[in-house]
């Protein structure tokens, strides 16, 4: 299994869970970030510091799509390991439905 990324991280990007991740699997896009699935070793340490509750195990129901979104994704955008400042309007958007076809970048993030 893994754990990946879900479309309440996009135009939030907190950024808490890239510091707890022991085999730094994150990847930076330019207003959300993604999980390798196969780097993932599944600790579920990042789950819970996520305050957007953007990160889900794929043993939930219709993760597949997020499972290669996150792969999709990892294999274009440079690795983050460190924390940054949320994104400038993170408070407006979070919960907020239709993130994906309202915001969603393809543009990489600058990484660490
Ligand atoms: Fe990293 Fe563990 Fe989260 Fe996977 S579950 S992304 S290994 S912190
Ligand atoms: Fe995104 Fe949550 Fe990490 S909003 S950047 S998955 S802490």
């Amino acid at each position: 299994m893994t754990y990946v990324v879900t479309d309440n991280c996009i135009a939030c990007k907190f950024t808490d869970c890239v510091e707890v991740c022991p085999v730094d699997c994150f990847y930076e896009g330019e207003n959300t970030l993604v999980i390798y699935p196969d780097e993932c070793i599944d600790c579920g340490v990042c789950e819970p510091e996520c305050p957007a509750d953007a990160i889900r195990p794929d043993t939930e129901p219709g993760m597949d799509v997020w499972v290669e979104f996150n792969r999709k994704y990892s294999e274009l955008w440079p690795v983050i390991t460190q924390k940054k400042d949320p994104l400038p309007d993170h408070e407006k958007h979070d919960g907020e439905e239709g993130k994906l076809e309202k915001y969603f970048s393809e543009k990489p993030g600058a990484g660490d």
